[in-house]
């Protein structure tokens, strides 16, 4: 079972959407998938199109960890339905389930949880047989949750949108992982960082992407995920983008297609490190400059906790 922590140190940059891509397209390709909703927010529980009903939410079985029954408590996607409905899925290989995210899991949400609790949603995970994926949805810090959600993982995906604050932002949480390796989960491997909302035609987005395949050399993974138009409006509908009409959502869903190779090709991607940091503050700069550079962003301290 591949679990792998979506995360960002910086809010909004598409972590909750890019777990819904790879949702999507393991709902496609048939891939018995979980997706652990680990936001108070619980942005991608709404987005899976899951019906508030009689299961106890992640954070309240994160709280009586010894006895919960994670299996017993995941909802169905909402996106299984309407494939099936559909007939757009072969019978029996309909497996997208959510462990519902509720404001209550902020409880954990705090920068001295303790080393036992970092364990709880790991204790959780290893109760449940039968799903080949687990996806973590993380929120936008380096706080309990997303500590915990990484002590749980085999990989850690960040994501970055192609500005300066989140390259130095996602920087920083490279070096947080490295830092929470050493000291928790030497086997904890970074799967790589994932560039969402490019828009080919701005200089500046190609100037941080340049920027980036310098810091991070092959960990910057490919494809890159577009800016796309109508991305609200699909969210909105609580949609898969696999079931989304037009040529758009087409390509999109081939792009999360793509991306989820690197996370079932296990034999390929073996546990990886961190690059080592470049300069730091080298070519720090406006993003006007063109993009031929082994430049690195402007390094701020390695992030707390
Ligand atoms: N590739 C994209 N194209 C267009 N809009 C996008 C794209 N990716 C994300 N968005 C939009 O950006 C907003 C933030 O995305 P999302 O909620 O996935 O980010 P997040 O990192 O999960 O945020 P948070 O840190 O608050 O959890 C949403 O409105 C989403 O629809
Ligand atoms: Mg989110």
């Amino acid at each position: 079972m591949q679990v792998v922590s979506i995360s960002s140190l910086k809010g909004g940059v598409g972590k909750t959407s890019v777990t819904l891509g790879l949702a999507s397209a393991a709902l496609a390709a048939g891939i018995p998938t979980l997706v652990v909703d680990l936001d108070p927010h619980a942005d991608a529980t709404t987005g899976l199109g899951v019906r508030p009903s009689r299961q106890s939410d992640i954070g309240q079985l994160l709280r009586n960890v010894r006895r919960a029954d994670l299996a017993a408590n995941v909802a169905s996607s909402g996106w299984v339905a309407a494939a099936a409905a559909r007939q757009e899925l072969p019978l029996g290989r309909q497996v997208l389930d959510v462990a519902v995210g509720s404001a209550y899991t902020g409880i954990y949400d705090r920068p001295d949880l303790r080393r036992r609790d970092l364990g709880r949603l790991a204790k959780l995970l290893s109760k449940v047989e039968g799903y080949a994926l687990v996806l973590i949805d993380c929120p936008p810090s380096l706080n309990g949750l997303t500590r915990m959600a990484w002590m749980a993982s085999n990989r850690v995906l960040l994501v970055a949108e192609p500005s300066l604050f989140s390259v130095a932002g996602t920087e920083r949480t490279m070096r947080a992982l490295d830092l929470f390796r050493e000291e928790f989960a030497p086997e904890l491997a970074t799967a790589g960082v994932v560039a969402n909302r490019v828009r080919a035609g701005s200089s500046e987005h190609m100037y941080r992407m340049a920027e980036m395949r310098a810091m991070f050399g092959d960990l910057l993974l490919e494809p890159a995920i577009a800016e796309q138009a109508n991305w609200q409006q699909i969210q909105g509908a609580a949609h898969a983008i696999h079931q989304w009409p037009g040529e758009a959502a087409r390509q999109a869903a081939g792009v999360f297609d793509d991306l989820l190779k690197h996370f079932t090709d296990s034999g390929r991607r073996r546990h990886r490190r961190s690059p080592a940091p470049a300069a730091a503050g080298s070519t720090a700069g406006t993003g006007a400059a063109p993009a031929n550079t082994s430049a690195a962003a402007p390094l701020a301290e390695p992030a707390a906790g």
